[in-house]
């Protein structure tokens, strides 16, 4: 894990991207709303938020709705995505990071290099990167089946 300081443009645009994107968040049984902004190899940034539903397992969580998009967009090479989360209509706390599920940094995982693809996260006062290696390590991924 890196703290990012306040010049770290990359960091910076890609939260905000994320916090906008949040606002979009369809949550009425959570009422925990996320927002990712995702950028590919080519500098596009996609956004996603986490899409809820009556039946709870059909929904979505932010980040696989920005990579999903990106993917039927013809992107499949991402370096970074940040990710901003909490409770809807609270201000977020400190010391706690909305950090991606297991099944979304799976899927990270399918389209990433976990060497360097960066995972921005923030509690509204700190900005903390981590690698996708980090977050998943001894990770299963495309290569093993080569
Ligand atoms: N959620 C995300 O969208 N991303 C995360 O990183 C963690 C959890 C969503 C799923 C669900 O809609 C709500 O947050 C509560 O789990």
């Amino acid at each position: 894990m890196k703290l990012c300081g306040q010049d770290n443009t990359e960091a910076n645009r890609l939260i905000e991207s994320a916090k906008e994107a949040r606002a979009f968040a369809y949550t009425p049984y959570s009422s925990f709303t996320v927002g990712a902004a995702l950028l590919t190899e080519t500098g596009e940034v996609y956004t996603g938020c986490n899409i809820e539903n009556a039946a709870f397992t059909p929904g979505n969580c932010a980040e696989r709705t920005a990579i999903f998009k990106a993917v039927s967009e013809g992107k499949r090479d991402f370096t970074a995505i940040a990710i901003v989360g909490g409770k809807e209509g609270e201000e977020l706390t400190e010391g706690t990071f909305c950090a991606p599920c297991g099944v979304c940094r799976q899927v990270m995982m399918e389209f990433a290099n976990p060497e360097t693809f960066r995972i921005y996260l923030t509690d509204g006062t700190q900005v903390r990167m981590y690698l996708l290696k980090e977050l998943l390590p001894l990770a299963f991924g495309p290569k093993n089946l080569e």
